[in-house]
């Protein structure tokens, strides 16, 4: 089988990280990027967090691919060309495995090409994928998504299918979406399909626990983040002097997560010396709602055209099918 994983630029990513981290809390008002949530401890704290009971939208759209993969195979196959399937963010596959097991299943030949930022989550999904699904391709990509999904697209002679599941698309500002879909667009060509996953807005308290938990793991998963700082950059984060807050707008359907300075606090990070006011906040992550309106607002302006939407029982997710116009 061929390994396609790029070496991983380790000094690169830090030298980013470290400006990405100087420049966001040097902003106004102060601001952190939540993919860099996902270190090791950040990874086992999202595992965590999608096992709570709060946090519905694993089990929303895992109950979609678990009762609806043959109508999702379906809605892939009915051009009756080949293609492969590119999945972005794959992660552990738990639930793209339904999908990939429903087209084997069928006999349908494909190509799966997972593209992930982490290099571990690749060698783990070449190394363990094919024992569950021996008759599966696998070529996986590690790397920033547009990156790799040129080199995706050029290692493909197929129609491509691009998945991008679990509303990760909610973690960018509806303007980063558009551009991001837009983007997307732009690397595809005409009959090329992309389904994507969307959280919907719904009753506002049921959101909001799903970002302010119980047991407070979405609190840890946001001061991990402080953590990974102080480790990796060199700084002094006190954790026990910041709060995380969560707040979710009905209206605009941003569900934002902030980190509240519990006191007037000086931190260091390598030689930079930072401010921050008692209740000064770090805004940390926003995790997008969209109606069925602004969903095919924001994918028609973006030049797809709609195909079909799969929906759990509750239509609490969908994981919209579109193709390229
Ligand atoms: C990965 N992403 C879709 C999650 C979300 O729901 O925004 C990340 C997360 N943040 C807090 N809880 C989960």
């Amino acid at each position: 089988m061929d390994t396609i994983i790029a070496a991983e630029p380790v000094a690169q990513i830090n030298k980013q990280f470290f400006a990405d981290v100087i420049n966001g809390l040097n902003s106004i008002p102060k601001k952190l990027n939540s993919k860099y949530f996902y270190d090791k401890q950040g990874d086992k704290l999202f595992q965590e967090i999608m096992a709570s009971p709060e946090y519905y939208l694993t089990n929303c759209e895992m109950e979609i691919l678990t009762q609806q993969s043959a109508d999702i195979a379906a809605s892939l196959t009915q051009q009756n060309t080949p293609f492969d399937l590119i999945e972005l963010g794959a992660g552990d596959a738990t639930k793209s495995i339904h999908l990939l097991q429903q087209l084997i299943r069928e006999g349908v030949s494909f190509n799966y090409l997972p593209l992930d930022i982490s290099a571990n989550v690749i060698r783990h999904l070449e190394d363990h994928l094919p024992n569950e699904l021996p008759k599966l391709q696998i070529h996986g990509f590690t790397g920033d998504y547009f990156d790799m999904l040129d080199q995706a697209v050029q290692f493909s002679s197929n129609r491509k299918v691009v998945l991008f599941m679990g509303a990760n698309i909610g973690n960018m500002l509806p303007i980063e979406a558009k551009a991001f879909c837009i983007k997307l667009k732009n690397s595809l060509l005409r009959g090329d399909m992309l389904i994507i996953g969307f959280d919907l807005k719904k009753n506002p308290k049921e959101i909001l626990a799903a970002y302010n938990d119980s047991e407070g793991i979405t609190k840890r998963f946001n001061l991990n983040l402080l953590r990974r700082i102080n480790t990796e950059l060199n700084a002094d984060f006190i954790l026990d002097d910041f709060d995380h807050y969560a707040n979710y707008d009905p209206r605009s359907g941003a569900c934002k997560s902030y980190l509240i300075s519990l006191k007037d606090q000086t931190v260091k990070i390598g030689s930079n010396i930072l401010h921050f006011k008692k209740n000064e906040y770090i805004d940390m992550e926003i995790s997008q709602k969209y109606s069925k309106q602004e969903i095919g607002e924001l994918m028609t302006d973006a030049g797809f055209e709609y195909v079909t939407n799969f929906y759990d029982t509750n239509h609490y997710f969908v994981d919209s099918v579109w193709s390229v116009k």
